[in-house]
């Protein structure tokens, strides 16, 4: 195993306009996206061979792209989707976590002037993983509140989904100091803002609340939203203050990586009986079950694998 590679030697990536095993992706120093963290991602998964949420997905990888002003990316919303399939189909992954970025490119000259750069794209396919361990999944997980506040809106916007997280990397070394693995963010005004790569929701008196702004807009949010209507659970998009967060009857965060997953103590308190509610377990079931609707899910198509091999 390559040391400098990790977990990254499984899957198949697609960068520079070529598939190429992910072990071996490269991108130059003189890359803004090193250099500067000019850059923008989406992450999607693939569930049992099918795309979950793939419209939603690319929706909100074009309005990154924009919102970055990457003009010059070589590969349109189509073209896009098509390598998509092409990782995880020559990756032969049935299940599987697909990351997908632009960079902002090395300028081509020693100045440095950003609109110089041709923005270059890469994608990598690994085997599915989650925030949680299967274990933290079934009993709930340990997070803490950080004292580190989450890099206000107004500086990076962070509806713009993007590596740029020294804030999440300064709160998870406290989590660390703490005995935790996961933190979660405030904003200045001791309001709940996110942690690194998930959204957290609050149940209290039978209400449902996430952080209306300063966070995200995750595509596993919006399902938690569109769920609870179907159960009838009032569910608010709202300043979530620190304090409705500690004294909530149940927790859970949201990701891509993980669906939904319960939080069973914050600040080593516990949330309710410290063991999963009954709303964070059904939306669990209900999340998986929505997989199976084709609504929600695109097949992946395998053959073309076999047709890029002959
Ligand atoms: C900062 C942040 N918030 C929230 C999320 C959850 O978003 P989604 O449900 O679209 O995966 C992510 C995902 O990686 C993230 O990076």
């Amino acid at each position: 195993m390559d040391k400098h590679n990790g977990y990254g030697n499984a899957g198949m990536g697609f960068i520079d306009g070529a598939y190429t095993p992910v072990s071996e992706m490269r991108i130059p120093v003189t890359d803004m996206g090193f250099q500067l963290g000019d850059m923008c991602y989406d992450a999607i998964h693939v569930h049992k061979g099918s795309f979950f949420r793939l419209k939603d997905h690319l929706d909100r990888w074009e309005n990154s792209i924009r919102e970055r002003r990457y003009t010059t990316l070589d590969f349109d919303r189509d073209q896009v989707a098509e390598i998509l399939n092409g990782c995880v189909a020559r990756g032969g992954l049935k299940d599987s976590m697909i990351t997908f970025v632009a960079t902002r490119g090395s300028p081509s000259t020693a100045h440095k002037d950003l609109r110089t750069c041709n923005n270059r794209f890469m994608v990598w396919a690994l085997p599915y993983y989650k925030v949680f361990s299967d274990e933290e999944e079934r009993t709930g997980s340990d997070i803490v509140i950080a004292d580190t506040i989450r890099i206000p809106p107004e500086s990076v916007d962070p509806r713009v989904k993007n590596f740029g997280r020294l804030d999440f990397v300064r709160a998870l070394f406290e989590a660390y100091d703490r005995d935790s693995k996961y933190a979660v963010l405030l904003d200045r005004e001791d309001n709940v803002t996110e942690g690194r790569g998930w959204n957290v929701f609050a149940l209290r008196g039978g209400v449902l609340m996430s952080p209306d702004s300063g966070v995200l807009e995750g595509i596993t949010r919006r399902t938690v939203v569109e769920l609870s209507e179907k159960l009838n659970i009032e569910c608010r998009l709202t300043k979530v203050p620190a304090t409705t967060l500690r004294d909530a009857d149940e927790v859970f965060i949201t990701s891509t990586a993980g669906g939904i997953m319960p939080v069973r103590s914050i600040d080593k308190k516990p949330v309710g009986d410290g063991a999963p509610g009954p709303v964070t377990t059904r939306l669990i079931d209900l999340y998986w079950k929505l997989h199976e609707d084709p609504a929600y899910s695109t097949p992946v198509r395998y053959d073309v694998a076999a047709a890029a091999a002959e």
